[in-house]
């Protein structure tokens, strides 16, 4: 397969904006596509002061910088991907809505043009199934935030292709990724084993074991972690750790996998994180911790 120039993101969102900046300031042409035009808007600006932290800290030089912000291109006509040499998904976690893209994009992407999805669980062998591509379709989990964590899960799914498989894992090495590959089962690797701890977590709280800042203090110093599971739950998204949570039980088959009802209800309440202002802590609040992107 030829070298990739020009790379697609849909979902201007947390993930899908990160994955942008990542391809723009590894020297890919990028257009980002959102359905929402004030979600582009706010991920430019976004984009715009991460990239200038990134260029203030020394990690890239201000000529990478400005290019990347030169490179990138918004739009919310599907359309305009077609140029892509691979188009990335990072749009709402629902397997309905991913397939209807999925379609779409068959219809309008060059025939060689891969198909990856950065889904946190959903099944790639059945998002391919709605193309007639299917060995050109995979997985690309990237970590939240993509320009700063380290790894990317590559899933193969029934039919992926291995052309597919190492132009993929060549692309996130290009921006500077560890990868690790996992096979198409619920979960894949990464969230098999943190969303049952983050779910945990909650029924810890739920069930008053302790109070939410024991929790996260426990985990962080008792087990080295970075930050607790309800902090790293509200950086995720409330939402998307539910329909984890959802995918584990339903594809798994068992009751160990099953939603807390205290993650539940915050989903209802709207307390979807940090992206909303409130989750499991309250960040419209002057104590407000900062984002640990950067
Ligand atoms: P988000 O809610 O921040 O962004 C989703 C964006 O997709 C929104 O801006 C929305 O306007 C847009 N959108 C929805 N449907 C669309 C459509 N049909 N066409 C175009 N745009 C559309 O969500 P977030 O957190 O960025 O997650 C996106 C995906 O990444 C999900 O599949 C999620 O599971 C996955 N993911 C999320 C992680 C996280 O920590 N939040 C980590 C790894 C993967």
């Amino acid at each position: 397969m030829a070298e990739m120039k020009c790379v697609g993101v849909i979902g201007a969102g947390q993930m899908g904006s990160g994955i942008a900046q990542l391809a723009a300031t590894s020297g890919l042409e990028v257009w980002l596509m959102d359905a929402d035009r004030d979600v582009l808007s706010r991920a430019t600006a976004a984009i715009s002061s991460s990239v200038k932290r990134f260029v203030s800290k020394g990690l890239i030089s201000k000529e990478v910088g400005d290019d990347a912000m030169h490179r990138l291109r918004l739009t919310s006509n599907l359309e305009d991907l077609s140029s892509a040499d691979i188009i990335v998904e990072a749009i709402v976690e629902s397997e309905d809505i991913k397939k209807k893209l999925f379609k779409d994009l068959d219809g309008i992407a060059k025939s060689s043009a891969i198909l990856a999805s950065n889904t946190s669980s959903i099944s790639i062998t059945r998002l391919a199934s709605a193309t007639k591509r299917p060995s050109q379709v995979i997985g690309m989990h990237f970590m939240n935030p993509p320009p700063i964590m380290k790894l990317v899960e590559i899933i193969r799914g029934a039919d992926t292709s291995e052309e597919t498989f190492i132009a993929t894992k060549a692309l996130a090495e290009r921006f500077g990724k560890t990868t690790v590959c996992s096979q198409d089962y619920a979960g894949f690797v990464v969230n098999r084993i943190l969303m049952p701890m983050i779910n945990e977590a909650f029924h810890t709280l739920y069930t008053g074991v302790a109070s939410k800042e024991d929790i996260d203090s426990g985990m962080k110093h008792g087990t080295n972690h970075p930050m607790g599971p309800l902090e790293l739950a509200d950086l995720i998204g409330l939402d998307v750790c539910l329909s984890v949570m959802k995918v584990l039980h339903e594809g798994l088959g068992d009751s160990k996998y099953a939603p807390c009802p205290l993650l539940v209800q915050y989903v209802d309440a709207g307390r979807l994180g940090r992206k909303r202002g409130v989750g499991v802590y309250d960040y419209r609040k002057a104590t407000q911790k900062p984002s640990p992107r950067l």
